[in-house]
């Protein structure tokens, strides 16, 4: 390639055919090394490249061409209209989880509501509600020291201030111990994926947590497992609401309704798919 932005962009795109988003990732990839605009791109395609960055980009269009999600590449990631920070030990938060905070607002009209996110990652639902609203108390809970640490600096430079860390496996545990019976909402984005879904060798899949996706041979140890701990923590009424794959919302139905929870409701992303749930606990 030659040393302008037009003939970057064309090499670029040849490295990365094999994918779907080709262009588009090309864009975002010489936008950011260079530290300008996609428009700006656009505007001056004989804009001259020094060499030192040409190497940085090829090197960013190699580890795409590899496989490594866009949003670790570029650092970050778009969530309800806001940046967050991840990195490859956080989840890339998907569009779907939008539509389950969405929800949660949705059918949430109770205020100064406790609030707990268990499997924060990036700290997307857990910041994003907290900027939504203001006078819920929110705790993120994550196992991952990493992850938490990016969900952390997500939060102050998103200005979510009251949200409260907590590095624990499960939602039980010391600091959750002085809240039990008292928390009115327990909201989360599980792993949820069996062990040998062929889904975990897909494109970009394979370079993100196994932690934050795989969850036993069925897919629903961890559900099994919060739908149990949740019982502990909720108060009379509280709501328990996560996100699950698109053929588990049957067995999540039944195991909820074993449990003793009431009220199970599924929702439906934008295409359709039954890929959230929503259990009363009714107390006691
Ligand atoms: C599917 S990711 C969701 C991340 C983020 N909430 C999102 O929607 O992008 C699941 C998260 O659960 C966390 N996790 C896995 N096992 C856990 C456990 N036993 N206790 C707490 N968090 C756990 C992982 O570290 C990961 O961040």
């Amino acid at each position: 390639m030659d040393n302008t932005v037009h003939s970057a962009l064309i090499w670029a795109q040849q490295e990365l055919v094999a994918l779907p988003s080709s262009r588009l990732d090309a864009v975002h990839l010489l936008a950011h090394v260079l530290g300008k605009s996609q428009a700006y791109l656009i505007t001056y395609p004989e804009h001259a490249i020094d060499n030192d960055t040409l190497d940085i980009f090829a090197t960013l269009v190699a580890s795409r061409a590899a496989g490594n999600p866009l949003a670790y590449l570029l650092g970050d990631m778009s969530f309800m209209g806001r940046n967050f920070d991840v990195n490859r030990h956080t989840l890339v938060p998907r569009p779907e989880t939008e539509e389950l905070v969405e929800w949660v607002l949705a059918f949430s009209s109770k205020e100064s509501l406790r609030c707990i996110d268990l499997g924060t990652g990036s700290g997307v639902i857990a910041v994003s509600l907290a900027l939504a609203r203001r006078d819920w108390s929110i705790m993120a809970v994550d196992v991952s020291a990493a992850a938490l640490a990016v969900a952390q600096r997500n939060a102050q430079q998103l200005g979510a201030d009251g949200v409260m860390f907590i590095e624990q496996d499960g939602l039980l545990g010391q600091a959750t111990a002085s809240i039990l019976r008292s928390v009115d909402l327990v909201v989360s984005n599980p792993p949820y994926i069996a062990e040998n879904d062929p889904h975990l060798q897909r494109d970009g899949v394979c370079f993100e947590p196994r932690l934050a996706l795989v969850a036993g041979n069925d897919g629903l140890a961890f559900i099994r497992r919060m739908v149990d701990e949740a019982k502990s923590l909720l108060c009379r009424q509280g709501c328990l609401v996560f996100e699950h794959g698109y053929d588990q919302a049957q067995s999540i139905a039944t195991l909820l309704y074993q449990a003793g929870y009431a009220s199970v409701e599924h929702g439906k992303d934008a295409s359709g798919k039954q890929i959230f749930t929503k259990a009363m606990w009714p107390g006691g």
